[in-house]
C-alpha cells in the first residue's frame, strides 16, 4: 500500500489567525467573502507618521498596519524612494460613495472591476492602503507600476509584512485587475512565505476558492 505524499507544510496550513474576523491580519475579503459585520470599523485607527497624499479618514490605518507602514516608508526613504499614503481606511459610508461614483461614471459592470461594493472592501479593515509615488505620477493608473514607489514596493514590501493584493493577470482569482498601488498587511511571516514560495494571492495561499465575481 502506498501512502499519498503529505501536503507541503506552510504557515497558512497552521491557520494562526482567523480568515474571517476583520480584526485578524489574515482576514480574506473578496467578492465571495464580505466583511462581517458589514459596517465593521477598526477600534484602533491611527494616523501613521508617513508622507500623506490624502487627509482625514483616508489617512488612517489600524494601529498594526500604521506601525508597519512607518517602518516601510522609512526604509524606502533610506533607499532614496519616496512613498506616499494615498488612500487608507474607508468607512462603509465612504465606500458606498466611492462605489456609487464609479457606477455613475462607468456603469456597474466596469465599476465592479475597480471598486469593491460597500461591505466588501479591504480598505474598511484598516489592513490596506493605496500607495502613491513621491513625484505624484500615475496615481491609480496602470503606469504606476513603473514608478519608483511601485517598483520598490513590489520588491521589498514583504519584508515589512505587506503584499500587493491584486497582482498582474490574476483578476480571475482576486476579482480585480492589477492594482500595483494596493498593499495589504498580512504580517512578515506570511508575506515572506508567500514571496519565497511564489504564491501571489491570498486566495491561493489560504486554499480559498477564486472570487472573480459576486455570487
Ligand atoms: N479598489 C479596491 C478593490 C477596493 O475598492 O477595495
Ligand atoms: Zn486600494
Amino acid at each position: 500500500m502506498t501512502t499519498p505524499p503529505a501536503p507541503a507544510p506552510s504557515a497558512a496550513a497552521a491557520r494562526q489567525h482567523s480568515l474571517t474576523d476583520p480584526a485578524s491580519p489574515w482576514v480574506v475579503v473578496n467578492k465571495h467573502r464580505p466583511l462581517s459585520p458589514a459596517t465593521y470599523r477598526p477600534a484602533d485607527l491611527a494616523q501613521p507618521g508617513v508622507r500623506l497624499a490624502t487627509s482625514g479618514e483616508a489617512a488612517l490605518l489600524n494601529s498594526t498596519t500604521a506601525a508597519a507602514a512607518e517602518r516601510m516608508f522609512a526604509a524606502a526613504a533610506g533607499a532614496g524612494v519616496t512613498l506616499t499614503l494615498a488612500s487608507g481606511y474607508r468607512s462603509y459610508a465612504t465606500q458606498t460613495r466611492t462605489y456609487n461614483g464609479y457606477v455613475s461614471s462607468r456603469g456597474q459592470a466596469e465599476a465592479d472591476t475597480a471598486s469593491a461594493r460597500p461591505g466588501y472592501s479591504e480598505h474598511q479593515t484598516g489592513w490596506s492602503f493605496d500607495l502613491g509615488d513621491g513625484g505624484g505620477a500615475c496615481s491609480f493608473q496602470p503606469c504606476f507600476a513603473e514608478q519608483p514607489a511601485a517598483v520598490w514596493a513590489r520588491n521589498n514590501a514583504h519584508l515589512f509584512g505587506f503584499v500587493v493584493r491584486y497582482p498582474w493577470m490574476l483578476h480571475t482569482i482576486t476579482g480585480y485587475y492589477y492594482e500595483p498601488w494596493h498593499l495589504r498587511y498580512v504580517g512578515v511571516e506570511a508575506a515572506g512565505d508567500m514571496n519565497s514560495r511564489g504564491i501571489a494571492t491570498l486566495e491561493e495561499y489560504f486554499g480559498l476558492e477564486a472570487a472573480p465575481a459576486y455570487l
